[in-house]
């Protein structure tokens, strides 16, 4: 069994809301689900895997205590709420966000309480990673200001016109785009992509290819992009 003690925990935050896209999130989550600490704790399961350098402390967060429906999938509930986030006292940080996209996600349709929390989030945190329309959260949050990113293809040319004058860098031909310590993804199954890279960014390649041959995943690489010539974007 591994010394979890040796294992530094960082505390990541994944938003939920009405009409999220369940994969967007789920994708990623299935390789970072291997850097939860009870699972690193049950480890023979998984005896190829080494002890990585982190473990993540998982919290949900969602606009309301309400159980949120999702596009597709079961309905959910949060383990908390952007309000009581932002109130503690003393204040919470999360080290990693996690902001998936979905239909819930247009410009002027996110909830109030999601742009805050991201707002106040963002910039203290180690890194913040969208999926999707995710990353029209952190524009319409003002934490892209001066960055480069991507969101999903079929509505990309919507998210640059919605983001004019924010002087933000869309790119047209990518799975994801990393520029310091913000990572964003195209469409949905460019999270799971993304999330492969992160992964061994975070904890190493052999770990990270490890949990990958495990979910029988194969990711592309960072520029391998069919959907931005299906949308007329190159
Ligand atoms: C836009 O962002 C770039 C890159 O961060 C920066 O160099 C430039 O000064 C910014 N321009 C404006 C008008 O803020």
């Amino acid at each position: 069994m591994p010394n979890l003690e040796d294992i530094q925990v960082l505390k990541m935050a994944v938003c939920i809301f009405p009409n999220v896209t369940t994969l967007d999130f789920q994708g990623p989550l299935e390789q970072f689900g291997y850097l939860i600490p009870s699972r690193l704790q049950n480890n023979h399961y998984n005896p190829e895997l080494n002890v990585p350098k982190y473990a993540l402390d998982i919290t949900y967060v969602s606009p309301t205590e309400e159980l949120v429906y999702p596009m597709a999938g079961a309905p959910m509930k949060g383990s908390t709420t952007y309000d009581k986030v932002l109130a503690a006292d003393p204040p919470e940080q999360f080290n990693i966000l996690l902001v998936p996209g979905g239909f819930g996600i247009r410009p002027n349709v996110i909830p109030p309480s999601l742009l805050k929390f991201v707002a106040h989030q963002a910039p203290g945190a180690d890194y913040v990673l969208s999926v999707c329309t995710g990353a029209w959260v952190l524009a319409q949050a003002g934490v892209l200001g001066g960055k480069r990113a991507t969101t999903n293809k079929a509505v990309f040319k919507v998210a640059k016109a919605a983001t004019e004058g924010q002087n933000i860098t869309w790119i047209p031909k990518a799975r994801w785009v990393v520029d310091g310590n913000f990572w964003t993804s195209s469409g949905v199954t460019a999270g799971i992509d993304m999330t492969g890279a992160f992964m061994e960014h975070l904890v190493g390649e052999d770990f990270a290819r490890k949990v990958r041959n495990r979910l029988e995943v194969s990711v592309r690489k960072q520029d391998d992009d069919e959907f931005a010539e299906v949308y007329g974007l190159v």
